[in-house]
């Protein structure tokens, strides 16, 4: 669109100058008695080939539209939103062995989660709290003993991440209920974190016309494999006092 716009002010500008330039070399011609439709006609002031300006008009347009759509779709799913993508960390770190086998709550690790629109990742104090003992000489954890040493953080690949233009709140999510197995799946079950959830606008949307199906004790957003019973019922958000925005600046602001 916004390519075609740009043609037409390109062009406006390259053929005012020439019918300026037209009126005034008739004006020269007038006191000569020549009539002004003649005298614009023969001076053929815009070049024959300015008869196909429409043509190649058109064809950047229809560029402009491809370029278009491809910077739409580069754009618009870059890695982190693709299902599946799953880089490599620094240290083999396994989810499936600290918040599946051995019970770590998502918090231990991820401890803002709740007050803050970031969950963040650990610091290597977290980690050394166990392996300064755990596994001290494992050569697996000789990155995290170098970051402790030096001072230096561990440089986790991030796996999720939005663009700038959208804003997101773990905390508001998590404080009615929402899990992170909703988002995230389950990360218990993952050696390596992959995103499962293509997070996009159609996804953010979906749910938040209808988050009913869910929600969750507050105090169950934390756990895995999660299952609704009856018993849980008073302890659920009332999903139509829920607002989810659905308008454009409640995510871009
Ligand atoms: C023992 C500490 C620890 C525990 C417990 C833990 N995590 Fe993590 N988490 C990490 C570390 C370290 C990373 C960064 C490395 C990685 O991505 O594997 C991470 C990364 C993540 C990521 C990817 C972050 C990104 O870059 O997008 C998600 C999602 C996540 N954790 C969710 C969870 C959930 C859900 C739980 C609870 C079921 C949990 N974590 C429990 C340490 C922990
Ligand atoms: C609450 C204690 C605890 C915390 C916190 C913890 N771990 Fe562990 N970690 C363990 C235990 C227990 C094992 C399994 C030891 C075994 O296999 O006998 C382990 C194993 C590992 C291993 C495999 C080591 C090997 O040689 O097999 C790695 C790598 C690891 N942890 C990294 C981390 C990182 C990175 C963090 C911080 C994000 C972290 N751990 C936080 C307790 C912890
Ligand atoms: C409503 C969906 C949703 C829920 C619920 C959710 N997350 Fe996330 N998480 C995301 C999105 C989206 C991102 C990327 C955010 C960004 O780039 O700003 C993300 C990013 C992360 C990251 C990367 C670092 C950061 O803060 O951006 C970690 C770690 C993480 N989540 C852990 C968790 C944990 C642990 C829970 C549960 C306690 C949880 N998430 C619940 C959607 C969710
Ligand atoms: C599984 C359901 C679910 C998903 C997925 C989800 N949301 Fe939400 N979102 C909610 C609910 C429920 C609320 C809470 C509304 C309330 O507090 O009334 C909410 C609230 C919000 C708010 C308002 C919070 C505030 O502080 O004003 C924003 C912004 C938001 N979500 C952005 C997002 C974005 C961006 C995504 C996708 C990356 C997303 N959400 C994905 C369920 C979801
Ligand atoms: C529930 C939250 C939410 C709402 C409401 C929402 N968006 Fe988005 N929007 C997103 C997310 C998430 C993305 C993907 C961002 C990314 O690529 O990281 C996105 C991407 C976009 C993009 C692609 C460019 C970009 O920033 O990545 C455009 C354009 C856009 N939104 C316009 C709109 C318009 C117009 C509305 C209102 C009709 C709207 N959005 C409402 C969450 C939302």
């Amino acid at each position: 669109m916004r390519v075609r716009v740009d043609l037409r002010f390109a062009c406006a500008r390259s053929i005012r100058p020439l019918e300026r330039s037209a009126d005034v070399l008739y004006k020269g011609r007038r006191s000569a008695g020549v009539p002004r439709q003649r005298a614009v006609h023969e001076m053929q002031i815009f070049p024959r080939t300015l008869n196909l300006l429409p043509l190649v008009g058109a064809l950047v347009a229809a560029g402009g539209g491809a370029a278009t759509v491809f910077a739409f779709w580069y754009w618009a799913s870059p890695k982190h939103q693709q299902v599946g993508y799953a880089p490599e960390q620094p240290i083999a770190f396994s989810h499936r062995l600290h918040a599946g086998e051995l019970g770590i709550d998502c918090r231990y690790c991820h401890a803002n989660v709740e007050r803050s629109a970031e969950a963040m990742v650990p610091s290597t104090q977290t980690c050394m709290g166990c392996h300064a003992v755990v596994k001290a000489d494992s050569p697996l954890l000789e990155p995290l003993r170098r970051s402790w040493q030096t001072g230096e953080p561990v440089r986790w690949v991030r796996v999720h991440k939005l663009t700038d233009t959208v804003f997101f709140d773990h905390s508001a999510h998590l404080a009615v209920g929402i899990g992170c197995e909703s988002c995230h799946g389950r990360v218990d079950h993952m050696e390596v974190v992959r995103v499962v959830e293509p997070i996009a606008m159609q996804w953010c949307l979906q749910c938040h016309r209808d988050p009913a199906p869910a929600l969750r004790p507050r105090d169950a957003v934390t756990r895995m494999g999660y299952v609704r019973t009856e018993a849980d019922a008073p302890r659920i958000a009332d999903a139509s006092r829920l607002q989810p925005p659905q308008h454009c600046s409640g995510c871009h602001r």
